[in-house]
Order: C-alpha cells, then sequence, then structure tokens
C-alpha cells in the first residue's frame, strides 16, 4: 500500500532545513507520497521551489490556521494546538483521493520529529491503526503503549503526561488505514478539544483501544524520535536587518 504521510510545516528560519531532512528520509521509503501543508494563506515560493526541485510524489496544500487560533510569539506552545487546520486539509484532500485510488496507510509526520526508514517497514502490516514507542516525548526517554508478548496485544500505555486520555499517545506513534478515513467521516482534528487530545479526537472515531496492533516488535523498539527543533541564535542577522541588510540577500537557506 502507498504510505501517505501528511506534515504541518510553517514558515520559519529552520523550515527548510526540516524538510530537507524528512525529504531524505522519505526518499528511501518506496510507495510514499508525501502530503505538506502549509500554515499559511498561499503556497510560498520557498516551499513551492522546494518540491519543483525534488523526486517524491507529493500533494502540496496551503491552510492557514485562523488568527485567533494561532500562538502569539510568547505563548507557550501547549497552550493551543498545532497542525489541526493543516491535518484536517490533508484529510479532506485524501478523502477526496482515495476514491479513486487504491488502499494506503496514513500518518501524521510533524516537521520536526526524527523518522526510522524502518517505520515504515512496521507500517506496511498494518490492518487498522498501528501503535509503536515513540522516544523523548511526554517527559520520558520513551512514550509507549504496553504490549503482552504472549497475546500481542496492547494491554495499556506507559504514558506520564495526562495519563488519562482516552489514547495516551503521541502523533508520531501511530498510523491509520486509509480505509477507515472513508468508513468514518466525522474523523478528524478539532479545536474544541482539551491540550494533547489531537490524537485522542481522531481515534475515537476510528478505532478502539483493544483493536490496536502494536507494532515494532511488541512495542519494545524505537523508531521515531519526538524532536524539536532549537530556534537558531540570529542576533547577528537582527543587527544587519536595523541597518537595511542581511546576509541572505540572494541565496535561499
Ligand atoms: C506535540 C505533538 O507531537 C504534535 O503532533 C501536536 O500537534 C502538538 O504537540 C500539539 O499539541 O498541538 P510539538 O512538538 O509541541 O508536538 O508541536 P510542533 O512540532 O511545534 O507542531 C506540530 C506540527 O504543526 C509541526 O509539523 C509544525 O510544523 C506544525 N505547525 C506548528 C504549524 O503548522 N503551524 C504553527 O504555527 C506551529
Ligand atoms: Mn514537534
Amino acid at each position: 500500500p502507498t504510505i501517505y504521510a501528511i506534515t504541518p510545516t510553517f514558515a520559519r528560519p529552520v523550515q527548510k532545513a526540516e524538510l530537507t531532512r524528512l525529504y531524505q528520509t522519505f526518499l528511501h521509503i518506496p510507495n510514499f507520497h508525501w502530503i505538506v501543508v502549509e500554515d499559511s494563506e498561499i503556497k510560498t515560493k520557498l516551499v513551492t521551489r522546494f518540491f519543483e526541485n525534488s523526486s517524491i510524489i507529493y500533494t502540496h496544500i496551503a491552510a492557514a490556521t485562523p488568527p485567533n487560533y494561532k500562538l502569539g510569539r510568547n505563548d507557550p506552545n501547549w497552550k493551543k494546538p498545532r497542525g489541526v487546520e493543516q491535518r484536517n486539509a490533508a484529510l479532506r484532500w485524501l478523502r477526496e483521493y482515495l476514491k479513486v485510488t487504491d488502499r494506503g496507510i496514513v500518518y501524521f509526520a510533524d516537521d520536526d520529529n526524527t523518522y526510522s526508514i524502518k517505520l515504515f517497514h512496521e507500517m506496511e502490516k498494518i490492518q487498522k491503526v498501528g501503535v509503536w514507542p515513540v522516544g523523548l516525548v511526554g517527559g520520558l526517554m520513551v512514550e509507549k503503549p504496553i504490549c503482552d508478548n504472549v497475546t500481542n496485544k496492547v494491554i495499556g500505555f506507559n504514558a506520564a503526561w495526562k495519563p488519562d486520555r482516552p489514547f495516551p499517545l503521541d502523533m508520531a506513534g501511530f498510523a491509520m488505514n486509509a480505509r477507515l478515513l472513508l468508513e468514518n467521516k466525522e474523523a478528524m482534528f478539532s479545536y474544541d478539544v482539551e491540550g494533547g487530545y489531537q490524537e485522542s479526537e481522531i481515534l475515537r472515531h476510528i478505532v478502539s483501544r483493544d483493536e490496536l496492533e502494536p507494532l515494532a516488535d511488541c512495542c519494545t523498539k524505537v523508531y521515531v524520535w519526538h524532536t524539536r527543533t532549537e530556534p537558531p541564535q540570529l542576533n547577528v542577522e537582527q543587527l544587519l536587518i536595523k541597518k537595511g541588510k542581511r546576509s541572505n540577500v540572494g541565496i535561499e537557506v
């Protein structure tokens, strides 16, 4: 099956670096379709050029987060959900597209995480919803479904952050059969849920906890890390900009 990876992304100094890192991982995956959704009113030149110079199957969409839901410059990042508008736009696109194509697997791949190629091989086994450990998230070295190695079933979760969530998983910790999106039209993300409940919000429409399929050797292997890129120090650049200059005139970074 084709793996559809949905990636929200937004303009910032590290954007091209993030997309390049993901791109070079995804190039290794056969039958891969990258859906990149910019948090922007328009498709930007940077991302458009990025794909023009790429050799990957992709869909490029723009869907801006409404201003009242956008994080302010000094807001802590847990204040508002990120990626809601973008992932929903991708789901709308995908639900149309799936009518004319074959089966697939859908994964939400944020632009700052680190993905092992092995993760995508695991996804090929998915019947409904596959789950696996995610490294460096939720205040832990690893957050993972607890897998019974006799029955190969998910019997709990080790999450420390909001463990009472219906599905205490990070966005990077599951992927689903695309068919479930067509069968469950109401499955999407929402601004009307508590912080950290986006994963539970979509999953509650498509699967029950006892149907989850543990992957990555009964959830004993880490194939994805919730890395977060540090904002670069651009203090000298700021001084240049004040003087009407820039280091990056005529050169895209
Ligand atoms: C955690 C989860 O891993 C995310 O999947 C979840 O969306 C987020 O929390 C949340 O609670 O909303 P975190 O690392 O804090 O992740 O989130 P980011 O990586 O900053 O953002 C998630 C995605 O949204 C990224 O692909 C990012 O590029 C995108 N984003 C972020 C936007 O499109 N617009 C923004 O203004 C900010
Ligand atoms: Mn992130």
